[in-house]
């Protein structure tokens, strides 16, 4: 398998770009419309066909470059099928895969920082979106977000996976790229080390984070497949790649 991890600066998104060497056909997992250019250029230099993009879920926090590489390069938009996205062309469910030449994906549905978030598996990695991140967790509190239900899915679904499954999550704001099912279930604070389900609702609910300065303009965007709104306000035009004009003089 062709493997890359890219990462996008502006929301700390790492994109996935898995590739087959027989059939040259490639799928991106959670693309960012910002850094559609960059993917387009990544595929053409492996010299791959991009058949098909995945989103672990509809995000809150940066736009999918789904739609636009649909447009611009002819690929399918996968998503999955609870989230009853009209743009979507094929509908994810947990347990069927998904197969793209030699590339198999294995969705699971791991419900918590939204309710229909999948995970994906594939070979010896799994990707985690933000159910699981490296020594975290994404938020619980938007979305359908339920902090029980969270626990469940890692516990339940993600830490049943061999402790040598190589976890590639959907963020990392600490420069972190990779790790595994067994360094998470040994160091992960929030959800590892034994922690009950009382403790990791304890630990989410005390968090206080803020309300999330993209949500309200990427949710519609996401559910439409990848559309950027026109009102964007001014410093939140670079989530959609476009530049401000600075003042002359
Ligand atoms: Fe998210």
């Amino acid at each position: 398998m062709i493997f890359r991890q890219l990462f996008e600066p502006l929301s700390s998104t790492y994109t996935y770009l898995l590739g087959c060497e027989t059939t040259g056909q490639a799928l991106l997992i959670d693309p960012v419309v910002n850094s559609l250019e960059r993917d387009l250029a990544e595929l053409q230099r492996l010299g791959l066909t991009l058949a098909c993009t995945l989103d672990t879920h509809v995000h809150a926090d940066h736009i999918t470059g789904a739609l636009h590489l649909k447009q611009r390069v002819g690929s399918r938009i996968a998503a999955a099928a609870a989230d009853r996205l009209p743009c979507a062309d094929i509908g994810l469910e947990d347990g069927v895969p998904l197969v793209v030449g030699s590339l198999n994906v294995r969705p699971l549905h791991t419900p918590g920082h939204t309710d229909h978030h999948l995970a994906f598996v594939v070979g010896e990695r799994v990707f985690t979106g933000d159910a699981l991140l490296i020594d975290g967790c994404g938020r619980t509190d938007f979305q359908n977000g339920s902090a029980a239900d969270l626990y469940r899915s890692v516990n339940g679904r993600l830490f049943t996976l061999p402790d040598e499954q190589l976890v590639y999550p959907g963020h990392d704001y600490q420069g972190r790229h990779v790790s595994s099912i067994g360094q998470e279930k040994a160091r992960n604070p929030r959800l590892g080390q034994g922690r009950t389900q009382a403790e990791f609702e304890a630990i989410m609910a005390a968090l206080n984070l803020p309300y999330p300065k993209f949500i309200d303009h990427a949710v519609p965007g996401n559910r439409a497949c990848g559309v950027c709104p026109d009102d964007l306000p001014e410093q939140l035009q670079a989530y959609c790649g476009r530049m401000t004009e600075s003042p002359q003089g």
